[in-house]
């Protein structure tokens, strides 16, 4: 386990996400009324910057390109792209994918994410 410094508590409203890059890996850090989360920072359907997106109802991120939607507590696929009418053709090759997802605890003022060194 290698935990990297991200960021500080404040820097990251309720509600709010960013994307940073923590050794090498582009992530989006999340912060929910529960806490912290870390998903990887693009969409699995065809790679479009989440942290673009929108967070809805404290649970899921919408991707800003073709609508997909993660829960970001798990990464799991709750509604795979559906936008714009016709973009099922191409999710006959880019077929459902859940995102990657780190681990995220807060020690002090600091949010720490697990990185996996590979
Ligand atoms: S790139 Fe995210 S839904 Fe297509």
């Amino acid at each position: 386990m290698t935990m990297h410094t991200v960021c500080r508590v404040a820097d990251i409203g309720i509600g709010q996400m960013k994307a940073f890059t923590v050794d090498k890996q582009r992530i989006v850090l999340y912060h929910l009324t529960d806490g912290f989360f870390a998903t990887q920072a693009t969409c699995t359907h065809v790679f479009a910057p989440l942290a673009r997106g929108k967070i809805i109802e404290d649970s899921r991120v919408q991707c800003p390109f073709h609508r997909a939607r993660f829960d970001i507590r798990t990464g799991a696929v709750v509604d795979w792209a559906n936008f714009p009418p016709g973009v099922q053709l191409l999710n006959v090759v880019r077929s459902e994918k859940a995102l990657s997802t780190f681990e995220v605890r807060v020690e002090g003022d600091n949010v720490q994410v697990d990185i996996p060194t590979n």
